[in-house]
């Protein structure tokens, strides 16, 4: 990345990871936990159309139990299956799912969550598991330990959370349940999906210091997006499935996991400074679970949009993961509606090195410490420029 044009975080730009500096990187392959038997979808959203609909056809499924805190896109895509949906509360606050058994019946599907990859595995007890089909969604760290060894019926992982690619999310079943039929692909998600490749690739361009415009590649990264909003089940494309092949899991894992304990080190010594306001880093269960990014916890809603605009002043563009302001479905507790407004995710992925999360740390810590001086909240033009990112 050019010097002048430093930026951190937002949507992946397009690797020069087939580089030879690089080659340490591709030397190291990794098995994934689908192995062979799996189906590619265009997204996640995708995959779960295609299983939620061979599920009602074949497995007699009814209602779908969704966690409270959960990407309400995903569920409004849920809704458009057909199934009945109920919402039982679970979030990256909780060690474990709440659920009542007295309150499920025949036909009942879960849909369980690593969020964030925050969990080492799925605490649901074994009465409670025996009486459901078990769907686990493993967008946040497909290659967990807990996704490798999982012995649910079906998996679903969105890859484009986690990888640089323009498409893509898979089904796989480790209960050994037959697959619903081959997905073929549809030209409005290729389109979609040509559309986010040139977007990754003007913004890779943008970062080496070509005259690119960047509204151009921001508004190609929205169109690919509306492209993949309405309901399908389409197939990865053949381009994202070839870059797939070359991406260098096995070093990006561990490399993630890296940037994570350096910044989240970070902020927790700042956390306990005396002159500072709260924040608190969400912890994963253990060592070799590998969070998406550091998800920061902040007192208040004010202070979180504080310090992301703050970021952003800095061009460190963070995620809010999930708005949950209007959920899709009731019974989202009031706590987990708190909390979409007061997390923020900082990326942590292989796109940054150890420079690169140290000037974040440092940015994170000054705007905190400029916030404790001088909140941003009385500064209504600067909280506008929010809603633009
Ligand atoms: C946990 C989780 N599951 C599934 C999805 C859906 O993935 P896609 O956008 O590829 O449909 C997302 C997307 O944000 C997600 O965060």
């Amino acid at each position: 990345m050019q010097a002048d044009r430093w930026e951190q975080g937002s949507d992946f730009h397009l690797p020069a990871i087939w580089h030879e500096a690089h080659a340490d990187l591709l030397r190291a392959p990794a098995t994934p936990p689908w192995r062979s038997r799996a189906h590619a979808y265009a997204s996640g959203r995708d995959a779960f159309h295609a299983l939620i609909g061979h599920g009602m056809q074949t497995r007699g499924w009814r209602r779908l139990w969704v966690p409270s805190y959960y990407c309400q896109r995903v569920v409004a895509s849920l809704v458009q299956t057909g199934i009945s949906l109920a919402v039982y509360t679970d979030g990256p606050d909780m060690a474990a799912p709440e659920l009542d058994e007295d309150s499920l019946r025949e036909g009942d599907v879960l849909l369980a969550v690593n969020f964030f990859g925050l969990r080492a595995a799925l605490a649901l007890p074994p009465s409670l598991q025996s009486r459901l089909e078990l769907i686990e969604d493993h967008t946040h760290d497909p290659w967990s330990p807990w996704a490798a060894a999982s012995t649910a019926d079906w998996c679903v992982a969105s890859l484009r959370k986690t990888l640089p690619l323009p498409d893509g999310g898979m089904l796989w079943s480790p209960g050994g349940h037959a697959l619903p039929a081959a997905p073929v692909s549809s030209p409005q998600r290729d389109a979609g999906s040509q559309r986010r490749l040139a977007a990754m690739l003007l913004k890779a361009m943008y970062l080496d210091g070509a005259v690119v415009e960047k509204a151009v590649f921001r508004q190609l990264y929205l169109e690919a997006e509306q492209a993949l909003d309405e309901a399908g089940t389409s197939a990865m494309t053949a381009w994202a499935q070839a870059l797939n092949r070359v991406m260098p899991v096995a070093s990006m894992r561990p490399w993630r996991r890296r940037n994570w304990d350096r910044l989240a080190a970070a902020v927790e010594s700042m956390a306990g400074a005396a002159d500072t306001p709260a924040v608190r880093v969400l912890r994963p269960d253990d060592a070799q679970a590998c969070p998406l990014g550091c998800q920061l916890v902040f007192d208040t809603p004010s202070l979180r949009d504080a310090i992301r605009e703050r970021l952003n002043r800095e061009r460190i563009y963070t995620a809010v993961l999930w708005p949950l302001d209007t959920p899709v479905l009731p019974g989202v507790p009031a706590r987990h509606r708190r909390l979409g407004k007061t997390m923020l995710s900082i990326h942590c992925d292989n796109r940054y090195g150890e420079a690169d999360m140290e000037r974040v740390a440092d940015a994170l810590g000054n705007a905190l410490a400029e916030e404790a001086r001088a909140p941003l909240a009385q500064d209504p033009p600067a909280m506008a420029s929010l809603a633009l990112k």
